[in-house]
């Protein structure tokens, strides 16, 4: 016997020019407080986004080097080069993630592991890095310490995080960028609608379409919100607050932008169905959604609702309000949390839609009588908090190390 020719089963040896790209470490972490902090801004006061903490967290990446020193330095201004190809190419993407205070003064997080693997899933779409969940998660806990004062301990208020990713290549060739910064800053925020906690009406539209499957409309790219607002101002003109996105000829119901969708109605079966659009590539994969959803399976299922993912159409929505099934519709995001639904506007369909005004087709979601929402939305509103502000323990908050 002779060992066998040819075939290596030893391990790849890299030659020793290849480097070692470096991990993200959070120990690496160095701190350089502000000298200049700013007053807090009372709770009422607070516009949705505008207002900033004393401090921003950022971490450098390289293609060859891989991930530097975390930094938690005073809240400034990016100086980048004109030619940087965040600028060129949209290299951007985001999340968006809320830290709460307790009734104990302790702060949390919300299933912030599913926030850091969405970024690294839009990230790495861009051909920008993978974000590294546990450093990151360990690196905003340090942030939270450092801004905690601004962390608002008002139910219903709480302190909007925005990790966000950019390319900082200094190049207008496309091509993958070969350095990237990591960034996250944060908001206190109360309701995100100027309108507060009430109910939202939105126009519905057969003639733009947000994203098709095979496109990014399920990565949180800022281009997709960006493109999003044109039509948005046409429909604040009209007295709507924000475009429902249909997909195709069908008219499938996809989600609004900034929050997914959902509807409770009886089948005409006379079945309580609560019912989202399926993660198809075309709707972001909302964490507040995944929530909603196993919130509804535990609490709505031993009360008799199926609830459903699938492909539906504005069609169907319409027929159900006609037929007096349509019972309640809400969104859900992270920075709307649970936004009831009171009426929407639909241009009717390609065809409908060359007769204007005429041709619209007006759907009215009922609400709880002399109230801003529906049964539903209230109760979910009310177990999602509940979580998120740690009355109710759950897997889904994590409590932040001091
Ligand atoms: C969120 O809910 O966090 C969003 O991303 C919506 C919007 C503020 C961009």
């Amino acid at each position: 016997c002779h060992p066998t020719r040819g075939v290596s089963i030893l391990p790849r040896v890299y030659s020793s020019a290849a480097r070692q790209l470096a991990d993200m470490d959070a120990s690496r972490l160095t701190i350089t407080k502000s000298t200049t902090p700013k007053p807090l801004v009372a709770p009422q006061d607070l516009v949705f986004g505008k207002t900033f903490t004393d401090h921003m967290l950022s971490v450098e990446w390289t293609a060859t080097d891989g991930w530097l020193d975390p930094k938690i330095t005073p809240y400034q201004n990016l100086s980048l080069d004109p030619a940087t190809c965040v600028f060129h190419y949209a290299f951007e993407c985001f999340e968006g993630m809320k830290a709460y205070k307790d009734s104990k003064g302790q702060i949390r997080l919300f299933r912030p592991e599913k926030n850091m693997a969405r970024l690294s899933a839009s990230s790495q779409r861009l051909s920008m890095p993978a974000i590294p969940e546990k450093p990151m998660i360990q690196l905003i806990s340090k942030f939270l310490n450092v801004d905690e004062r601004f962390i608002p301990s008002e139910k219903g208020y709480s302190l909007y995080l925005r990790p966000t990713v950019i390319g900082t290549q200094r190049s207008i060739g496309v091509g993958p960028p070969g350095s990237a910064l990591l960034f996250v800053i944060a908001s206190p925020v109360g309701p995100y609608y100027p309108s507060g906690f009430k109910a939202v009406s939105l126009e519905a539209r057969s003639d733009i379409v947000r994203a098709w499957p095979g496109g990014v409309g399920d990565k949180k790219l800022g281009a997709n919100y960006a493109s999003c607002i044109a039509p948005q101002l046409e429909a604040a003109k009209k007295g709507f607050q924000q475009n429902l996105w249909l997909f195709g000829p069908e008219g499938y119901v996809t989600e609004v932008g900034t929050m997914n969708v959902f509807f409770a109605w009886l089948s005409r079966t006379g079945k309580k169905e609560f019912i989202t659009a399926p993660l198809d590539g075309t709707i972001l994969e909302g964490i507040t959604r995944d929530s909603v959803l196993e919130l509804a399976r535990e609490n709505l299922g031993p009360e008799g609702w199926d609830v459903i993912e699938r492909k539906y159409t504005i069609a169907e929505v319409k027929e159900a309000a006609d037929e007096g099934r349509l019972l309640e519709a809400f969104g859900s995001g992270t920075a709307a949390v649970v936004s009831p639904i009171k009426r929407i506007q639909w241009d009717g369909g390609m065809e409908r839609r060359a007769l204007g005004e005429k041709g619209a087709v007006e759907i009215n979601v009922p609400l709880s009588p002399g109230s801003e929402t529906g049964p539903i939305a209230q109760r979910m509103w009310n177990w999602i908090l509940e979580r998120q502000y740690g009355e109710i323990e759950s897997k889904w908050s994590v409590i932040v190390p001091r």
